[in-house]
């Protein structure tokens, strides 16, 4: 593949030739990794999802997007539009990098809705040219056809005092009828941090300061915050970079996740319990939240993380995102499940109820590239449960539950084609509770795995061959007792 030098990331789309970009959308189309049901690129890069809103009777979704290949580029956010969460319309680009600000890329950032507008506000990622960032929070608004009016200066041109430009993600909330910022940042000492500001009328904002919390040495930089209320508790979603792995956590290069606890803006304060891991599988990243329209907290992630190479790069396209997540708190404690809505992309239900035991291997008439399975397991005495999918003679994705442990592993060694730069072809968490159900999403080339209702989601891309079909369970010794649910989904 030809090199991609700084000059050719830093590309406008109409920079190349209509012929050039044809011809990517060719062989983009021809991918056999195209998903049916996710968000992905048309061509080139997806990575954060942004601007989640929904907004006059619609659901308005963007992602970061490098249109020109499967590299991080100079990015643009591309748009979609929806009705219902499940099925999408491309809007084609929102925000491009087109002012002196976001020359080098319209950054993350998320929506909101001002005295009947909508707004977007976003990092402007500006180099000279020696190479040097500066991050400024810029706000466009969405006028009465659709498209958008930026307005002509950043909000917050530059960093406060103390940290340096790796300041970016404005997500913005809103608590007590004021607006507030919530932004990633990195200060002098290079530690990740998160900064507050809060403004009257969206266009000044005042700096409040940093968000105090436990985590003093938790990482270089902290990226894509959020923050919002379940149940009258606070959550803040944040992504820290340069977090080590600690046995079977944070084994991903970066780090998704999030803290229950209380935010005091008079003194600046966020009284937490723990962080925990968002995701336990291998491609999650930079998640965001919203309100839908009966006002559940909807979570979308980014199905990739930076730095590694995925087996579509060679065909001009790269990741996806996630399924849309309802969440809700329980025993505090963030509890993820599917969007009830995807359930009108069901089709073909079979079910099935019986043991799995050693010798038991395939499910029959069970396979498919594109379906959702719920396994409800419903008397087990095995001492490990094996499920196969997406298999056939030389591959398979492989979920094992050890009861002994009560761990649930996800093996992707047999997957097919791998990213690489990944650690490690497993992974593994201790669940709460014995397993008792796995709500599988399995798209042409990812997998989403729900376990018991909610209390961990493991989600990863995998590659495997489209001949690659088959389900199977078994056991290492003795059986369990299954109820499998299987539908067809046609997005
Ligand atoms: C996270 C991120 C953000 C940034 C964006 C650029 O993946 O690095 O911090 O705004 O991607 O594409």
């Amino acid at each position: 593949m030809a090199e991609w030098t700084r000059e050719a990331r830093y590309q406008r789309i109409e920079d190349v030739d209509t012929e050039t970009f044809k011809n990517l959308k060719q062989r983009v189309d021809a991918s056999p990794y195209r998903q049916t049901y996710h968000i992905q690129p048309e061509t080139g890069l997806l990575n954060d999802p942004n601007g989640l809103i929904y907004y006059d009777g619609y659901y308005y979704i963007s992602h970061q997007w490098f249109p020109l290949g499967a590299v991080h580029g100079l990015k643009y956010w591309f748009n979609y539009k929806s009705d219902d969460l499940v099925h999408f319309k491309a809007q084609g680009p929102i925000l491009e990098p087109d002012t002196k600000y976001d020359s080098h890329g319209v950054y993350s950032g998320s929506a909101f809705e001002f005295n009947g507008h909508l707004y977007y506000i976003y990092t402007g990622n500006h180099r000279d040219n020696y190479w040097k960032r500066t991050s400024s929070q810029m706000i466009a608004r969405v006028k009465e056809d659709g498209s958008v009016e930026k307005f002509p200066k950043p909000v917050i041109h530059g960093q406060p005092d103390g940290y340096t430009s790796h300041f970016r993600d404005p997500k913005v909330f809103k608590k007590d009828d004021q607006l507030y910022a919530i932004i990633g940042a990195q200060n002098n000492n290079e530690q990740g941090r998160l900064l507050l500001y809060q403004s009257d009328d969206v266009v000044n904002w005042t700096f409040l300061g940093e968000i105090q919390t436990n985590l003093n040495h938790f990482g270089y930089m902290w990226e894509c915050p959020d923050y919002f209320e379940l149940d009258g508790q606070g959550v803040i979603l944040f992504c820290p970079q340069g977090i080590e792995a600690d046995g079977n956590k944070y084994r991903n290069i970066y780090q998704s996740g999030y803290m229950i606890g209380h935010l005091n803006i008079e003194n600046m304060t966020f009284d937490h319990q723990e962080f925990q891991e968002l995701d336990r599988g291998f491609d999650f990243y930079a998640p965001q939240t919203f309100i839908d329209k009966d006002g559940k907290r909807i979570l979308i992630g980014w199905m990739g993380l930076p730095e590694s190479d995925y087996p579509t790069d060679s065909e001009g396209w790269a990741h996806c995102l996630t399924i849309p997540r309802e969440l809700t708190l329980e025993n505090g404690k963030l509890k993820q499940r599917p969007l009830k809505a995807l359930e009108t992309l069901r089709t073909n239900k079979e079910t099935a109820l019986g043991y799995a035991n050693k010798f038991n291997r395939k499910l029959h008439p069970y396979e498919g590239k594109q379906y959702e399975m719920i396994i409800d397991i419903l008397e087990n005495d095995a001492t490990e449960i094996y499920f196969e999918l997406r298999s056939s003679r030389n591959e398979s994705t492989l979920i094992t539950y050890n009861q002994r442990e009560n761990s649930l592993t996800l093996d992707r060694s047999e997957s097919g084609l791998l990213p690489t730069n990944v650690d490690g072809t497993t992974r593994s968490t201790i669940l709460d509770t014995p397993l008792n159900q796995l709500h599988i999403f399995v798209d042409t080339s990812s997998i989403e795995i729900f376990c018991n209702n909610g209390e961990r989601v493991l989600t990863s891309r995998i590659f495997p061959s489209e001949a690659s079909t088959g389900i199977k369970a078994s056991t290492e010794s003795g059986q369990v007792y299954l109820q499998f649910t299987k539908f067809e989904l046609k997005g």
